[in-house]
């Protein structure tokens, strides 16, 4: 059985006063990793905030004989989370894994959405995420450690109505995660991301109560446990919930190549159905691989 360790290890988990950012915690906490409980403390579309979130879990986690501070930074604000790294640092004097998982919600379909709720998603999500990495991620390449989990979300590998705006950031996040992989790679820091299920107040109001009560945060934490743990694996996305678990991943159909004087809307159309055809997909690992593919093809038709 694979080992599911941490040695010294410090990890900030944004977003941890509620819901399942509350659950990584206390789950990281039991296991010896100290936590910097990172929460702004505001609704779940955005606005407000207070301190007594992250200070509640901080405390739960020190009254259970474990070692947390709390934070009170908005992802969004490069400045506090800035400092939030540097007190993180002088505290427990190193950070090893980073969880983004704050986030908010703004529904509506995507013709009544305000640009602004629009923005507002993205930055939290997309920006926050960015930000809270951009301040470990030197330190990180110092130590030549590091794990790293995005939080993503069925809605922004599949859509779902009413969640444009949340749909893009989710998607945004995929992308930023398999980048920093390969970035990453030569520092020994590990990139994955979650795509989660579960019962918090976000979701309260979609489902009814005998699908949320087999939605527990618990298990989901599981997962996210061994995504940044000291064997953890790279560039997955693992979906969690119910207490079941799988991976999303990308492939792409191996499609068709026309000879120049072919290469006709037409002929696009004429072979649809060899251009959708799941036959021969390949997983892409990263995105040089298309460009190999379609160049390799192009210089074996003009040969
Ligand atoms: P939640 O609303 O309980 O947790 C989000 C936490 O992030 C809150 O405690 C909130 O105060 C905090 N937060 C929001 N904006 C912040 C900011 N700017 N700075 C710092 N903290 C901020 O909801 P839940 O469900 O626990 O969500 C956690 C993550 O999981 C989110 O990224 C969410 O999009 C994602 N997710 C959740 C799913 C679910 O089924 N619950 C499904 C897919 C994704």
């Amino acid at each position: 059985m694979n080992e599911v360790e941490f040695k010294d290890r410090v990890a900030i988990v944004t977003g941890a006063g509620g819901g399942l950012g509350k659950s990584h915690a206390l789950a990281l906490a039991k296991r010896g990793v100290k936590i910097v409980v990172n929460d702004l403390g505001g609704a779940v579309d955005g606005s407000g905030s207070s301190a007594t979130m992250a200070e509640n879990v901080a405390k739960e986690i020190k009254d259970a004989g474990g070692d947390a501070i709390a934070n009170g930074a908005n992802v969004t604000n490069q400045e506090d989370v800035e400092a939030m790294v540097g007190e993180a640092i002088d505290h427990f004097g190193h950070v090893d894994i980073l969880v983004n998982n704050a986030g908010i919600l703004r529904d509506k379909s995507f013709a009544k959405m305000a640009m602004d709720d629009f923005r507002s998603v993205l930055d939290v999500h997309v920006m926050g995420s960015a930000i809270c990495t951009k301040a470990v991620w030197a330190h990180m390449r110092e130590r030549e450690y590091g794990r790293i989990a995005m939080t993503s979300s069925s809605s922004g590998m599949y859509g779902n109505f009413g969640q444009s705006n949340y749909g893009a950031a989710k998607a945004g996040l995929s992308g930023f995660m398999r980048t920093l992989c390969l970035e990453g790679a030569k520092y020994n820091i590990k990139v994955n991301a979650l795509s989660p299920v579960a019962a918090t107040r976000m979701t309260e109001d979609l489902m009814p109560p005998e699908i949320l009560a087999m939605l527990d945060v618990e298990s989901v934490s599981q997962g996210l446990v061994y995504l940044v743990c000291d064997d953890a694996p790279n560039r997955t996305i693992l979906v969690a919930g119910a207490g079941g678990y799988a991976a999303t991943k990308v492939f792409e159909t191996d499609g068709v190549s026309f000879a120049p004087g072919e290469q006709t809307a037409e002929n696009v159309a004429a072979n649809w159905s060899k251009i959708i055809s799941e036959d021969n997909m390949v997983e892409m690992t990263q995105g040089g691989m298309q460009g190999e593919k379609l160049l390799k093809r192009a210089a074996a038709l003009k040969s």
